[in-house]
């Protein structure tokens, strides 16, 4: 970023002649491309999950890839409805509670920049929630436990977001968690909310609460779900579902392509191998102008598969961003963001 604006000055200067209109349009170019490289800083990433395998690695090891830009922990698998919660992360914590070993890893990520989301739910659990009152507990067991500093089960952490994997038990009351869990972030620091629905659209489970336009992250699910997923040398499906998804959530809801990070994690399909995300698949997506990257599940099968390692470099779409941007600033009649910035009749 620095760099590109620096060569930019830097030709300027080798040109004495440039015109002062030229000068002008350069410096706007500049501010326009660190804006547009500071919103793609944002989308373009690889989100993953963690804590269903001991063969994850650590949560250390997982962040020091510098792979990912989030990493989700999965899953606390049971609360509601006056349930005791308690999670599932495989061996990772032992058979069970409290976890707070795990506080100085999330927070060696967390200095890296990388975000640490709580996943709630996944498809072997004990939840639900039993009304709009219950709603309201979670969400401040949630507040208390895990986002504002506090002691909890995984020590003292402000975790970056929770994230809504529901599969199973019943459909109600997650817009109420939704809408709880915003409230609280209204009122101190703000924190992520993000569902991980399937494909198979509307999703029974999240759909009212997707309703919201409270997430700003969608981890859509487009596998073990054949209908809305790729099958081999076929994007019809996915591309249909992923235009359907990415228009039915509100613009500021990013939507991540979720993934299997090799064929055998997900058993009914979806696996995309690299040579065809990268060459026909991520050029498609990245159009979308809520795209958010790709989502992976999970790392175990990542730390095998290098998935992450051999796609990484073509999630972001900054690239194609920054090409648009120069077109526009070289060619200002086609770019109405311009024309309204210099207030200059053309
Ligand atoms: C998205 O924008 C709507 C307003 O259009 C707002 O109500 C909602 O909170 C926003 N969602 C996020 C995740 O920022």
């Amino acid at each position: 970023m620095g760099y590109l604006a620096g060569t930019i000055i830097k030709k300027n200067k080798e040109n004495p002649m440039a015109s002062e209109r030229h000068s002008w349009m350069l410096i706007l170019l500049t501010i326009f491309v660190l804006t547009i490289n500071s919103s793609a800083a944002e989308s373009g990433g690889i989100a993953v999950y963690w804590g269903q395998n001991n063969g994850d690695g650590s949560l250390t090891s997982t962040c020091e890839t510098g792979n990912y830009k989030i990493v989700i922990l999965a899953f606390l698998h049971v609360f509601g409805c006056g349930r005791t919660p308690q999670w599932n992360f495989a061996g990772h914590c032992g058979d069970w509670s409290p976890c707070t070993k795990l506080q100085p890893e999330i927070q060696y990520c967390q200095q890296k920049g990388i975000k640490v989301f709580l996943s709630l739910g996944g498809a072997a659990g004990s939840y639900s929630l039993c009304s709009p009152q219950d709603a309201n507990e979670v969400a401040n067991y949630l507040y208390q436990n895990f986002l504002i500093g506090q002691d909890g089960p995984l020590g003292s952490v402000s975790l970056d977001g929770i994230d809504f994997d529901i599969e199973g038990g019943s459909n109600l009351y997650w817009d109420n968690l939704a809408k709880e869990l915003d409230a609280l972030r209204q009122q101190n620091e703000y924190f992520h909310l993000s569902a991980a629905p399937q494909c198979f659209f509307p999703d029974y489970y999240l759909d009212k609460a997707i309703k919201t336009g409270l997430f700003d992250d969608v981890f859509v699910q487009f596998y073990n779900n054949p209908p809305c997923q790729y099958s081999s040398g076929n994007t019809a499906l996915l591309f249909n579902s992923w235009n359907q998804w990415t228009s039915y959530v509100l613009p500021n809801n990013t939507v991540f392509l979720g993934l299997p990070a090799a064929p055998d994690a997900a058993p009914s399909g979806g696996y995309i191998p690299p040579e065809v995300l990268i060459s026909e698949v991520l050029p498609y997506v990245k159009q979308t102008p809520n795209y958010g990257g790709v989502m992976l599940w999970d790392r175990y099968r990542d730390v095998l598969s290098r998935h992450s390692d051999q796609i990484k470099n073509h999630v972001s779409n900054y690239a194609l961003r920054f090409v648009r941007a120069v077109s526009d600033a070289i060619y200002p009649d086609g770019s109405a963001a311009l024309r309204h910035i210099q207030k200059k009749p053309y």
